[in-house]
């Protein structure tokens, strides 16, 4: 039996090691697989109903490029569930959209939990994960909480790997642009792929970076995390700054924040970082060092605010 409403609540994540060009664009299919922590204070929450016409209707701030993503997305889980009912999508993010922090992560695994909630399709969470891969690669990883692995293959999933109870982090998100950035990750990483010359290093050195960071993870051993996470970063922006044209996500107190925290990190302070397809840097550290971070931030010029978050960010669903 169908309910009348589902809501779904579900978190941004950030990779540490990152998913950056695509095996099928048609089905969305990794190249790679990844890792990432979700972000327990950054939500997207989305409520499905039933529209009365015979087009999909929206309440968001959302623009209509991302309506657009959404609806297409829509039609293709409905003709997979062979549902044809038209739905009115009620949508927000608490935290700023389309500047790098992820909101289309949080917003696909927020779609579809709600939309399997409200068809009662009682789908596994693999299932779960390969239905918001549709929308958003990185979105196969939010429909779970805590560090999680995509898993490429030709439906690729995502697999929960540890919990926040497991190893508490905490996640300073620096924001230092929050304009609209000027190419979406998807472009960025299909122009990526077909023209930079380092993308077949990237692809060929990337399982090392998988296996280091799992290690990492499982005998957490945070040195070797934030080594990993920063390496791989630094190698998936080194493929975007050699596409042509060049995409240059980074504005100056990006690189500023990059310096101070490996300064932090020299002295002792358990910090690294890690930048997505954006100017934003977040700073994943052990919980005794936020405040030092945070007081160490204040003297960043072009710094435009802080998110102060944790690792977290299960999704929750609820039905009436
Ligand atoms: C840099 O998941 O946004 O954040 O599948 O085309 O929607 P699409 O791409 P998207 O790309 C994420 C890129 C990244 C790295 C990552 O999250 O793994």
């Amino acid at each position: 039996m169908s309910n009348s409403t589902a809501t779904a609540s579900a978190a941004a994540n950030i990779a540490l090691v990152k998913y950056w060009g695509k095996a099928s664009i048609e089905n969305n299919q990794p190249a790679t697989g990844s890792v990432s922590l979700g972000l327990e204070g950054l939500r997207t929450t989305t409520t499905l109903e039933y529209a009365t016409g015979d087009h999909d209707t929206f309440d968001t701030e959302l623009d209509d490029k991302a309506r657009k993503r959404a609806a297409s997305f829509l039609d293709l889980v409905r003709q997979k569930y062979r549902i044809t009912q038209r739905l009115h999508i009620t949508t927000a993010n608490n935290f700023p959209t389309g500047t790098g922090l992820a909101s289309s992560a949080s917003g696909f695994a927020a779609l579809s939990l709600a939309f399997n909630a409200l068809f009662s399709l009682n789908l596994s969470k693999t299932a779960l994960s390969q239905m918001a891969r549709l929308g958003s690669g990185s979105a196969a990883r939010s429909v779970y909480g805590g560090i999680v692995e995509l898993i490429p293959s030709d439906d690729a999933y995502a697999i929960p790997i540890a919990t926040a109870e497991e190893w508490p982090l905490d996640v300073i998100v620096a924001v230092t642009e929050e304009r609209p950035k000027a190419i979406g990750s998807t472009d960025a990483m299909i122009q990526t792929a077909s023209t930079s010359p380092f993308y077949q290093s990237w692809l060929s050195s990337h399982a090392d970076d998988m296996t280091s960071a799992k290690q990492a993870i499982a005998e957490k051993d945070f040195r070797r995390l934030a080594d990993t996470s920063e390496h791989n970063c630094l190698k998936m922006h080194a493929t975007m700054i050699t596409s042509e044209p060049p995409i240059i996500y980074w504005q100056p107190a990006t690189v500023e924040i990059m310096h101070e925290v490996r300064a932090l990190r020299s002295s002792g302070t358990p910090a690294f970082f890690t930048i997505d397809a954006g100017a934003q840097v977040k700073i994943v550290c052990l919980p005794s060092a936020t405040d030092t971070i945070r007081q160490q931030l204040k003297a960043i010029t072009g710094l435009k605010r802080v998110i102060v978050t944790r690792l977290g960010g299960s999704p929750s669903v609820t039905t009436s």
